[in-house]
C-alpha cells in the first residue's frame, strides 16, 4: 500500500469503515476531515467492512472512492463472489456482491427508510420482499448500445457511470440466446460494413439492438435502432439471422435520428415477420409491440400481478380502473373477477396491442383509452363512472397529482398502487394518506435481482 492518511485529495489513499448503503447499494463511509465527518461513497463496500480506499472524485460536500483492499477480518458475511465476469466494470447490475437474501433485506430496509423520510410514514409495515427462486437470466428485454471504434462496430453494456461500451460476454440477467443474437448482429454489421453510432458527432448507422423474448423462447423480436430507415444488404442480413435463429419471429427497424439518450425513436418499420411478439401471462395471451411496455421478468410479474389482484379483493359487481395499463395485462387478467374495467394508457401502440389482446382472449367487459391517465380519469368522473377500485402502475416519475386528486374526489374505495420507484411512491402515499386513505399492506416484489431497483405493491383503503 502506498500512502495511508486522511488528507482528502484525489488519488490519496485513506482508511474508512462502511456505515451504511446508499439507495443504489453504494457503501457510505464517514471520514474525519478538518474536524468534521466527510462522506465518501465507495462502490462494492458493505456495512461494517473496513478498507483502504483510493479517492477518485471530490466535491464540496462529499467524495467518491474505490476499494484498494478490504481488511480480511472485517469482510462482511453478507458478501458473495459476483458470478458475472464483467461485474466489476459493467453498469448493468450494482448489488451482485451482496448475497441474494441480503439483497432482499437491503431492498426492504431501503424502502422502509424512503417511506419514513419522504412519505413521512411513522412506522411503515413493509412485508419481506417476494424473491425469485432462481434469480438469473430473467430479463426478457435486452437493449444493447452499438458504437464505432477504430472503424469497427462494437457493442456491449456501458461501463459504470460512463457511455463507454464494454464487450458483451456472458450476461447473467438475460437469456444466453439474447446475448448470442446481439453479438451475431454485431458480426453481421462488421461483415456488411454497417457502422456503429458515434454519440459525439452523431455519425454511423446502428445505435442499439433490442431483443425481446417470450417466456419459453419460442418467439424472439429483434429491433435494429438505426439513424435512418436504410439498412444496406437488408435481405442478406435477414436471411442470415433467420437461418441461424429460426425462432426469430419479428425483425423491425426503428429510426432514431435525434441527439438523445432515449433508445427508441418514433417510427418502426417491420422488415420480417410480425410487428409484435406473443407471450402468455397467468393464462392469457398478450401481443407486445416494439414500443409497448411489458414487464421484464416473467416469473416475478406473475407473482406481482397475483399479489396486486389478491390485494384488490375484487367482487363480481365491481367496476375497476386500470390506470397506466400498457398492453392491458392487469385489466385483462382482472376482467373475469369484476363487472367492468376501464383502462387508460398514453402510448398508442400499447393501446392497439391492448385492444387486440382483449379480442384474442375473448374479453368484452373492458374498454381502453389512449390518453394521459390524469386527463382520462377526469372524463370518467364527468361521465359519472363509479369505480370501486383502481390499479395505478405509473412509470418511475409516479402519478400526476391531478390523477390522485380525482381518485379522492371520486371516493374510490380501494387503491392498488404498483410502483417501480420507492421515492415517488413515498411522495404519492404521503399525499393519499393526508387525504383520507389508509395504507393496509406494503408488499415489495423483486423484479430486478442483482440491481437495487425495486417494485412495490401497496393496498390502500378509503377511511
Ligand atoms: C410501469 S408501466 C405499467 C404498464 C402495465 N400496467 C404493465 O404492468 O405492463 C407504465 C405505463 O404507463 C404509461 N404511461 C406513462 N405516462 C402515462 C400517462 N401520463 N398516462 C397514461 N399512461 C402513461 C407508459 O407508457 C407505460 O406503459
Amino acid at each position: 500500500m502506498t500512502t495511508i492518511n486522511n488528507n482528502l485529495t484525489i488519488g490519496s489513499i485513506i482508511v474508512g469503515t462502511c456505515d451504511n448503503l446508499s439507495h443504489e447499494g453504494v457503501g457510505i463511509c464517514h471520514i474525519p476531515s478538518e474536524n468534521q465527518l466527510f462522506t465518501i461513497f465507495v462502490e462494492n463496500l458493505l456495512p461494517s467492512e473496513k478498507a483502504q480506499i483510493k479517492i477518485t472524485k471530490l466535491t464540496k460536500n462529499y467524495g467518491y472512492g474505490e476499494i484498494v483492499s478490504i481488511y480480511a477480518d472485517t469482510r462482511s458475511p453478507l458478501r458473495s463472489n459476483p458470478p458475472c465476469p464483467s461485474y466489476a466494470i459493467c453498469g448493468g447490475c450494482n448489488i451482485m456482491h451482496l448475497n441474494y437474501q441480503a439483497s432482499l433485506n437491503f431492498k426492504k430496509s431501503m424502502l422502509t427508510e424512503t417511506l419514513r423520510k419522504i412519505g413521512k410514514l411513522d412506522n411503515p409495515n413493509v412485508q419481506p420482499v417476494i424473491g425469485m427462486d432462481n434469480p438469473s437470466y430473467y430479463r426478457n428485454k435486452v437493449q444493447v448500445p452499438f458504437q464505432n471504434e477504430s472503424n469497427k462496430t462494437i457493442c456491449g453494456f456501458f461501463a459504470r457511470n460512463t457511455h463507454q461500451v464494454i464487450p458483451l460476454k456472458e450476461c447473467l440477467i438475460q437469456p444466453p440466446i439474447s446475448t448470442e443474437i446481439v453479438n451475431f448482429i454485431k458480426n453481421l454489421c462488421n461483415e456488411f460494413k454497417i457502422a456503429g453510432y458515434n454519440e459525439q458527432n452523431q455519425t454511423g448507422l446502428i445505435r442499439h439492438v433490442l431483443v425481446r423474448t417470450n417466456n419459453d423462447l419460442s418467439a424472439i423480436m429483434i429491433v435494429l435502432v438505426l439513424t435512418q430507415n436504410n439498412l444496406p444488404s437488408k435481405s442478406q442480413i435477414i436471411s442470415k439471422i433467420i437461418k441461424r435463429y429460426p425462432n426469430v419471429s419479428s425483425i423491425i427497424i426503428n429510426v432514431n435520428d435525434q441527439k438523445t439518450n432515449t433508445i427508441l425513436g418514433k417510427n418502426c418499420y417491420p422488415i420480417y415477420g410480425n410487428d409484435y411478439i406473443e407471450d402468455t401471462l397467468l393464462g392469457l395471451k398478450f401481443r407486445i409491440g416494439a414500443k409497448s411496455f411489458y414487464q421484464v421478468n416473467h416469473v416475478q410479474t406473475e407473482k406481482l400481478y397475483a399479489t396486486a389482484l389478491k390485494l384488490a379483493n375484487l367482487q363480481k359487481t365491481d367496476v375497476l380502473i386500470d390506470a397506466y395499463c400498457g398492453i392491458g395485462t392487469i385489466g385483462l387478467i382482472a376482467s373475469k373477477m369484476v363487472k367492468q374495467v376501464y383502462a387508460v394508457e398514453i402510448v398508442q401502440e400499447a393501446i392497439e396491442n391492448a385492444m387486440i389482446n382483449a379480442k384474442i382472449n375473448k374479453i368484452n367487459n373492458i374498454s381502453f383509452k389512449c390518453q394521459k391517465a390524469e386527463e382520462q380519469i377526469i372524463k370518467w368522473q364527468k361521465q359519472n363512472i363509479k369505480a370501486d377500485a383502481i390499479v395505478v402502475d405509473p412509470p418511475r416519475k409516479g402519478c400526476d397529482e391531478k390523477l390522485l386528486a380525482t381518485i379522492i374526489q371520486m371516493e374510490i374505495k380501494k387503491i392498488i398502487y404498483i410502483s417501480c420507484d420507492p421515492a415517488t411512491l413515498a411522495r404519492d402515499l404521503k399525499y393519499l394518506t393526508s387525504k383520507g386513505y389508509e395504507i393496509k399492506i406494503i408488499q415489495p416484489v423483486d423484479m430486478f435481482p442483482y440491481t437495487s431497483n425495486l417494485e412495490t405493491v401497496v393496498q390502500l383503503y378509503r377511511k
